[in-house]
């Protein structure tokens, strides 16, 4: 592997299956709205896996989910992302024989993704087994600037000979959702959830329409070829498969090109999906390939401008950081039909399911950098807040709103609900990424529309599942992020966000009292001012558990009454360990799959001392496995807070790693989204100590002895601010926007144009 700038690239090929499935999730093509996995347009060897996936973000089918014992409320099916038409095959014969990597030579190879230009691509020099060399050159983008877009420019320069080619462009509606029975992250059973029903030929471009099987809903995709010279042209239509060939003669150092537009387009976003296919393929076509790959590279030049992060003297963190924020780009819905799947676009894990991931580890990045996208993903939250009462209804609540631990279009989908359902942290979750996206941004006016609501929802949700006892607020029967320690009582991380949300319940009524914006809220929720006093009464009797003998915080009542885990008779190929314990024998001793106190200590570093956080460091450090991709980033952060930054260095690391070096062994399934917004969180909220208060801006800097120093750039109120951090010294630099008062290491500084401060 080689790491440069902007560019990951490998120059070798491997040619082993379980290399194929992963490089088809690290180079896979996405903007948000489709993803498409990087797979051999000519496919592999026959009896090779692959998962030849193409996705559009919040499109889905709804799936059975059988429980074993039907007890009230269970749920019973689910929503699962689909695997829509595959329109990146093309087949490549010359002089009759097929190009294929697994025959004749391959003199050279390189595959790459170029972040600076948003496109992934392919550069072969091949000799066929009949002696004939080519070069063959494939480019991908799915534009930015034209979601519904995908293209692929397939070059053939003939090296050494004159011959005929034909090249077979397919377009295949006839497709399945990938399966794997023996793993819980990935869906177990493949099934067919996409039926072709259409199939049409209109100037030139094939459609195919095909119509979900339960969900009612409706795709189409639209394909259109360019060749750079005459040929003899052909399109087969099928009901389920178009096939367009194109033959023709190559001369000796010719190169003749083949560019494939396809289109995709879905019936949630486009009342008839054919129609605004057949318009998007217009547009599509009005603009020349050369100008669209400049649009993708004027889109991402002002995203790498607002996302600006900068390490010294670190060449390969520095592009995997970058590499994990290009991913969330890629990833992150653009509408309000959509959010960010735990693997984004780039596979089935998890069945393109959204979590707690958005809000505790993904959004963090986008309120600092681009807020605009952080406020998309809230008002998501927001269109599915009435399926988040129907939740809470069902879960015999009164009132309040109770959001799915994993959902696509907002119900539930959790099959297993100890550590699904049950996590019930996951409202306090979004509430906190309403708050502190309020506090980088003080937009009142998106609260009162959006944010309130939901706000006093979940409150009003805690207020019915906890309970007044002994003075204390409690809340019992649930489960914290921890998925090793299921259905516990008072889970210190739940409890402390439950605080939280309530507390801005209280502050948020009383700033919309205040700028006369509560009217219509408090009308439309039937909001009393008794419930915003119970509101205050729980959040400040909150018990959030802590330990006398050790000085920590509990993970809840009894995680320190269970024997731990026996680590050292554990032999490495056990891990992750859900893969080999029945949950109850994990339940029962002290082991964490993942940040959960710890995660507490740094979101809510002010409800405890810092003795009080180092001892629970190190305590839950000890038993936690890191199985979970959502740990180490977090560990990473509190060892920054605690000055162990050699320690933050190293979590850092594998966290930076985890994908492009595949160390969780399932990439192949899909990239980790969450990891890599908590991998830029270890660096701005770690390293830096960035942390977004009511009385302002707060940094804490460290430089890990690897780096000579880094440097990057927040969003916060109506600025931008520039952070460099040096051996001996911090700069700050207020790029746009107005003077702002800031803290590091809790002392006052006022920025109006550039400020040194020495460390
Ligand atoms: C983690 C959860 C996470 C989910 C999706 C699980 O392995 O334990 O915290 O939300 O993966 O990323």
């Amino acid at each position: 592997m080689k790491v440069n700038q902007l560019v990951y690239e490998i120059n070798d090929i491997n040619l082993e299956n379980d290399e194929l499935m992963l490089y088809e999730t690290l180079f896979h093509n996405a903007n948000g709205y489709i993803g498409i996995r990087s797979c051999f347009e000519e496919g592999y060897e026959k009896g090779y896996n692959t998962i030849r996936g193409t996705y559009i973000n919040g499109f889905y089918d709804i799936v059975e989910m059988k429980q074993a014992e039907k007890l009230y409320g269970l749920i019973e099916e689910k929503q699962a992302m689909l695997n829509i038409a595959d329109t990146q095959s093309i087949e490549l014969k010359i002089d009759n024989e097929s190009f294929s990597l697994f025959e004749g030579t391959t003199l050279r190879v390189r595959r790459f993704l170029d972040m600076e230009h948003g496109i992934t691509g392919r550069e072969v020099l091949w000799r066929s087994p009949s002696g004939k060399e080519v070069e063959i050159i494939i480019k991908r983008m799915t534009s930015f600037y034209q979601l519904s877009l995908f293209t692929i420019e397939y070059s053939i320069k003939a090296v050494n000979f004159d011959g005929k080619v034909e090249l077979l462009s397919y377009h295949i509606g006839d497709v399945m959702n990938y399966s794997n029975p023996d793993d819980p992250r990935v869906a177990n059973e493949s099934l067919k959830h996409i039926i072709p029903v259409d199939v049409d030929c209109v100037n030139g471009a094939s459609y195919i329409i095909s119509n979900t099987l339960v969900s009612g809903l409706s795709v189409c995709t639209g394909v259109k070829h360019i060749l750079s010279k005459e040929c003899l042209e052909k399109m087969d239509l099928l009901v389920n498969t178009v096939t367009s060939s194109y033959t023709f003669d190559i001369a000796h150092n010719e190169t003749v090109t083949l560019t494939k537009y396809s289109i995709f387009s879905d019936s949630i976003r486009h009342k008839d999906c054919k129609e605004n296919a057949k318009a998007e393929m217009t547009k599509a076509l009005e603009k020349t390939l050369t100008e669209h790959y400049s649009h993708q590279a004027d889109y991402l030049k002002e995203y790498w401008k607002n996302t600006y992060l900068e390490i010294d003297g670190d060449e390969e963190l520095s592009l995997a950081v970058r590499y994990n924020m290009y991913q969330l780009i890629q990833s992150v819905g653009k509408d309000e039909h959509s959010n960010i799947a735990a693997k984004g676009l780039s596979g089935e894990g998890y069945e393109g399911h959204y979590f707690w991931d958005t809000e505790m580890y993904i959004q963090p990045f986008f309120t600092l950098t681009e807020p605009g996208i952080a406020k998309n993903l809230i008002k998501y939250r927001y269109t599915t807040l009435e399926k988040a009462r129907e939740n809470a209804k069902l879960l015999g609540h009164k009132k309040g709103a109770l959001y799915p631990w994993r959902t696509i279009m907002g119900s539930e989908c959790s099959g297993y609900f100890p550590s699904g359902t049950a996590a019930y942290h996951i409202n306090g979750d979004i509430a906190y990424s309403i708050i502190t996206y309020y506090l980088a941004t003080k937009d009142i006016d998106f609260i009162a529309d959006y944010g309130a609501e939901i706000i006093f929802e979940t409150a009003r949700l805690w207020m019915d599942v906890g309970n007044f006892y002994n003075g204390q607020f409690r809340i019992n029967e649930v489960t914290g992020p921890d998925e090793y320690t299921c259905m516990v009582n008072n889970n210190y991380y739940t409890n402390a966000c439950a605080q939280f949300n309530l507390k801005w319940a209280v502050k948020f009524y009383d700033l919309l009292t205040e700028s006369k914006k509560i009217s219509h809220v408090v009308d439309k929720m039937n909001l009393s001012e008794i419930e915003i006093k119970d509101f205050e009464k729980a959040s400040g009797c909150m018990y959030l558990p802590y330990d006398e003998t050790l000085k920590i915080n509990p993970q809840d009542d009894s995680f320190l009454e269970k024997k731990v885990w026996d680590f050292e008779h554990t032999p490495k190929e056990d891990y992750p360990l859900l893969l080999h314990y029945h949950p109850l024998c994990l339940y029962r001793h002290q082991v964490c799959k993942q940040a959960d106190t710890v995660l507490a200590h740094f979101i809510f570093e002010d409800a405890q001392s810092l003795e009080t956080i180092r001892n629970s460091f190190n305590y839950y450090e000890k038993v936690t496995t890191h199985d979970s991709s959502l740990s180490t980033c977090i560990f990473s952060i509190v060892a920054s807070k605690l000055g162990l930054t050699h320690k933050a260095y190293d979590y850092f690391g594998d966290s930076a790693k985890l994908d492009l070096f595949n160390t969780h062994k399932n990439t192949k399934d899909g990239i980790h989204t969450a990891n890599m917004g908590g991998n830029y969180m270890a660096i701005v909220y770690g390293f830096a100590g960035l942390r977004l208060k009511e009385d302002g801006l707060h940094f804490a800097p460290n430089l890990p002895l690897q780096w000579d120093g880094y440097r990057f750039k927040v969003n916060y109120e109506d600025s931008m601010i520039m952070v460099e951090v040096f051996k001996n010294k911090c700069i700050f630099t207020l790029i746009s926007g107005t003077g702002k008062t800031f803290f590091v290491r809790e002392k006052e500084y006022r920025l109006e144009s550039s400020l040194i401060i020495s460390q």
